[in-house]
């Protein structure tokens, strides 16, 4: 079913379409792009992602419940469109382990589908939202974009097959496609519903019910986390790059945080002291991830700017309000 939200005021900037900007990232991409200014059509199925995290903007925006299978709809909402910012996705990888196919119907013939709407409706600027996922178990830190992807599980080799259509769009096309591969993001919004949400969603979760954490193997693995509003600016960044086009960037801090030292920050900032419980590691548990930021850096001008104290005491404060608005 298709429905609208009613747009009150609709300022006159530029077109943009977010698809699954119902979701976490999409969600606060949304906000930033009405703040500029853009006129922003927002494209979700309301799979994993809530109305409610468009609330800020609801009245400004055209919300259409729909699915990027459907072609003909993704080139209807891409008409007229400057940029398009691509981040429905089958997000979990247990799910793209249980149904590879249905997964990549979503994950790979949906973004095929974003980009061909793109290329049809000839939209100057597309940004695929794609993950360090693709580097996979290769234990060489930092990862650089030039390192041969090694994908282990059906999520991965979706995300690559998105990026190597937007570098053929690019070079065949013209289309400019730029690719971000997103590592750990946290922030307000992230759903800490699931065992396989963000750590950090879960551990916030956890503070705000004063409930010890579970940490999987020794909490000596590491992450790179970064703020979700740095990966909102980053995308902005490269919606404007015309030299970015058919590339892929990580998006990253270069700053690496183990999850026993997140623990740690988290139960400071929440004054809940509770040692965490330790269970067994998960199979498959990636040891190091880390991002090298130069190309980010060099090519889209892109360096993160909230610290990893702000973001988190930031995403603290949303997870209490929640709860509060809860009870
Ligand atoms: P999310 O689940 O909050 O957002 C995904 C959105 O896509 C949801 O609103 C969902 O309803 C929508 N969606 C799913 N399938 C759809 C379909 N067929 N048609 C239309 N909408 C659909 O997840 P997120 O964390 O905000 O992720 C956004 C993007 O970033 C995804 O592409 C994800 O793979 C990528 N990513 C996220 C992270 C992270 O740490 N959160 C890391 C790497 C990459
Ligand atoms: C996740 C995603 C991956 C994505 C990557 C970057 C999964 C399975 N993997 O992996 O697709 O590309 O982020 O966004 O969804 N942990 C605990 N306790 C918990 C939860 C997690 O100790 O309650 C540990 C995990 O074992 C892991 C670390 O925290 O070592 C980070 O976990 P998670 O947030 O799931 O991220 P990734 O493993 O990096």
């Amino acid at each position: 079913m298709v429905f609208c939200i009613e747009s009150k005021q609709r300022p006159l900037g530029a077109r943009a379409l977010v698809t699954g900007g119902a979701g976490f990232i999409g969600s606060h991409l949304v906000d930033a792009l009405v703040e500029d200014g853009w006129q922003v059509a927002v494209l979700d199925n309301l799979s994993t992602g809530r109305l409610e995290n468009l609330a800020q903007s609801q009245d400004r925006i055209e919300f259409v419940e729909g699915d990027i299978r459907d072609l003909k709809l993704v080139g209807r909402l891409a008409k007229g469109c400057k940029a398009v910012f691509h981040q429905a996705a089958v997000v979990s990888v247990p799910l793209t382990v249980q149904d590879p196919v249905g997964s990549a119907e979503v994950n790979e013939i949906g973004t095929l589908h974003v980009l061909e709407a793109c290329r049809r409706q000839k939209v100057k600027s597309v940004v695929l939202a794609s993950s360090c996922a693709v580097y996979g178990d290769d234990p060489q830190v930092p990862k650089k974009e030039d390192m041969t992807p090694r994908p282990s599980s059906p999520y991965a080799v979706q995300k690559l097959a998105g990026e190597y259509y937007a570098g053929v769009f690019s070079s065949l096309y013209g289309l400019s496609a730029v690719c971000l591969r997103y590592f750990n993001v946290y922030g307000p919004r992230q759903d800490p519903s699931s065992p396989y949400s963000g750590v950090i969603s879960i551990f916030m979760d956890r503070a705000v019910k004063k409930l010890p954490p579970t940490i999987y193997g020794d909490g000596l693995q590491y992450r790179d986390f970064i703020f979700v509003k740095d990966v909102v600016r980053a995308n902005l960044l490269a919606a404007s790059a015309a030299a970015a086009a058919g590339k892929v960037f990580n998006i990253g801090t270069g700053r690496q945080v183990t999850i026993n030292d997140l623990w740690k920050q988290i139960s400071k900032i929440s004054e809940y002291a509770a040692a965490p419980e330790y269970g067994t590691a998960r199979d498959g548990d990636i040891r190091e991830s880390l991002a090298d930021t130069g190309t980010a850096k060099a090519e889209l001008g892109f360096e993160p700017e909230v610290s990893f104290k702000d973001g988190l005491a930031s995403t603290f404060r949303w997870f209490e309000s929640m709860i509060h608005h809860q009870s």
